[in-house]
């Protein structure tokens, strides 16, 4: 197959990269990388999570962060700033905060489901079945996440048909586009590709997006299996900021800036502005007193050759 002419990306850096910081990082700094990333060129940027401050002490600014992103005079138009939403409560504590687009966040893996939403794949389905139909009523849009469609840290491999399962749910509950998250970041192109194929005879390719965290190295090899199948939006972290508190070791997503490398190489349209890009990972790497964990943003700044 042909590889897509146009890719989405969909930075989740603010969220999922910042979520697993253990310092708590000041609401203006948030601001101003949301700011970064959107003047960048990217187009979807998940910017908080509307979850209790005791499960995610981070996210606890979450609506003082999104009521400034909405409200800033640097707003770009058409650019989406979801926001993770667990529950009935979270959706209207985010509806309260101006959100026009949520997202809700499932399993394929019973433990992983009770340790990270504290409920069975069942109980989370009719939650979020809750918030989708109340999310439809307003017209806010729905995106929806499956975690460990390849592998879970308590269960090990996980099922293609299982993940497929949870997807098809969450696609028939009125998610306009699911993400399949690597969460431990174990896949490799064999088993993203097999994944995917079970996903895809369920819910259209163009209605699925990749999440893969980059803890084995895996993230760009499994973007591009991907790729071949048609997969065209992925889910990306600037600097790889991040990993999933409730999955122990898992590091942070594909880097941004490595995503957009591949994409760049492979003459895949984006609309995001590497300069910039680097930039806003210098920006919250030098807040955070690290360099970026991103291979094609350091061989960048160093001024090495790039093709
Ligand atoms: P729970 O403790 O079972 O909730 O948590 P509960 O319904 O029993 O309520 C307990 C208390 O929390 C009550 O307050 C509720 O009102 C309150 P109290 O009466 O004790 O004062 N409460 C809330 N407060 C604020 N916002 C809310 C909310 N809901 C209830 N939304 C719950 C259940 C689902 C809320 C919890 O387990 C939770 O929020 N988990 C989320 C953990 C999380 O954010 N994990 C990381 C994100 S997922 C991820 O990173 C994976 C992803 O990137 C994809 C991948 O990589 O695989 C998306
Ligand atoms: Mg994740």
């Amino acid at each position: 197959m042909t590889l897509p002419r146009r890719v989405k990306i969909v930075e989740v850096g603010p969220r999922d990269g910042l979520q697993n910081e253990a310092q708590i990082i000041p609401a203006a700094i948030k601001i101003e990388l949301i700011e970064r990333l959107a003047d960048a060129g990217l187009s979807a940027i998940e910017v908080t999570s509307f979850v209790p401050a005791k499960w995610i002490p981070q996210m606890g600014d979450n609506d003082e962060v999104l009521r400034a992103v909405l409200a800033s005079p640097q707003r770009k138009p058409g650019v989406a700033y979801p926001v993770l939403t667990p529950n009935l409560r979270g959706f209207d504590a985010a509806l309260e905060a101006g959100a026009t687009e949520v997202a809700i966040f499932g399993a394929a893996s019973e433990a992983f489901s009770q340790k990270n939403i504290n409920g069975s794949i069942a109980e989370s389905l009719k939650r979020f079945d809750a918030v989708a139909d109340a999310a439809s009523a307003l017209e806010i849009k729905v995106r929806g996440y499956v975690s460990c469609v390849v592998a879970c840290p308590y269960e090990g491999a996980v099922d293609p048909a299982k993940t497929a399962w949870v997807a098809k749910k969450l696609y028939e509950m009125g998610c306009y586009e699911v993400s399949l998250g690597d969460t431990i970041g174990a896949g490799t192109p064999a088993s993203i590709q097999r994944m995917i194929e079970a996903c895809t005879k369920e819910v259209p390719v163009s209605k699925l997006a990749g999440h893969y965290h980059d803890t084995y190295g895996m993230a760009i090899a499994n973007i591009y299996a991907s790729l071949e199948l048609g997969m065209a939006v992925f889910d990306s972290s600037i600097a790889g900021l991040g990993g999933c508190p409730y999955a122990p070791g898992a590091s942070g997503n594909v880097a941004t800036e490595d995503l957009l490398y591949l994409l760049q190489g492979l003459n895949i349209e984006t609309g995001v502005d590497m300069d910039k890009l680097l930039a806003a990972g210098q920006f919250i790497s030098h807040y955070l007193g690290r360099v970026p964990a991103s291979k094609a943003a350091n061989a960048l700044l160093a001024g090495r050759y790039a093709a």
